[in-house]
């Protein structure tokens, strides 16, 4: 686990390697796909007014609600990742802040907050602090959406687990799961979950590695016939959460 999540991305032009490593023929670009399909049925579904992309980075997010929303608004604590993001995301109000430090006072709140990429790698008690800042920048009725990228319970994850259970910790490897964030942060005590999507039964390593059109054709007709099997959700490493406010 990184000790200072906080400074993970603020390197000079990781906001550009970043970006670039969603656009290979890989499958994180596979998985984007989904993101992006998945997310902007939800900005049709549920038409917020106003929205907070938490976390933005590049705009990878973000961007998947031009068009479908009035006010789009992303924060984030890296200049680099912020620098492609106002590239990218014309039409939104991009925010240098560490959410967590106070200092971040917009003069509405939000009504759509989203986290992506973010809660699974941050260390336990930055996502406490980042959780109940958000709380206090949202509407009594704010929809929240998050994603975990490695469900603790997943194929991928399970394997991991078992191979740190026998040859030791693997550095930079986390996993979470709703029922760790309800734990840690009482979740569930101020949002209902309106929906849970999820993907990725299949444990693919190397993400970033680029592959064949035979790779995704093979992969995506797996993944959607382990769409329809029980137990699907369980073992699916990427969950996008949909919650609304109690
Ligand atoms: C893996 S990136 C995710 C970017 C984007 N949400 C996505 O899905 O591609 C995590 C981001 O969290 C930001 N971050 C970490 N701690 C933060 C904080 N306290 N306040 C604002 N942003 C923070 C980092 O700068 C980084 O850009």
């Amino acid at each position: 686990m990184t000790l200072e999540y906080r400074h993970s991305h603020t390197a000079e032009n990781f906001g550009t390697t970043y970006e670039d490593s969603f656009k290979r023929k890989n499958y994180k670009n596979f998985i984007y796909q989904w993101e992006r399909e998945v997310v902007s049925q939800i900005f049709r579904d549920c038409k917020p007014d106003n929205y907070l992309d938490f976390a933005c980075g590049t705009g990878r997010i973000t961007r998947i609600a031009e068009g479908l929303v009035d006010n789009i608004n992303g924060v984030d604590v890296s200049e680099s990742m912020l620098g492609v993001a106002r590239e990218q995301v014309k039409s939104a109000n991009f925010i240098l802040e560490d959410i967590t430090r106070g200092e971040f006072k917009p003069e509405r709140k939000f009504d759509f907050v989203s986290s992506f990429r973010f809660f699974t790698n941050a260390q336990p008690s930055l996502r406490k602090e980042v959780f109940e800042s958000l709380l206090d920048l949202m509407t009594d009725d704010s929809y929240f959406l998050f994603n975990l990228h490695m469900n603790s319970t997943s194929s991928f994850a399970l394997a991991a687990r078992g191979y740190e259970t026998l040859f030791g910790k693997r550095e930079g490897f986390n996993h979470l799961d709703l029922k760790t964030m309800d734990r840690d942060f009482q979740l569930l005590k101020h949002f209902d979950v309106v929906s849970v999507h999820t993907k990725g039964v299949l444990p693919v390593v190397r993400e970033g590695k680029e592959r064949s059109n035979t790779f995704f054709r093979v992969v995506g007709g797996v993944e959607s016939v382990a769409s329809y099997l029980p137990l699907h959700s369980f073992f699916s490493k990427y969950h996008i959460v949909l919650c609304k406010r109690k």
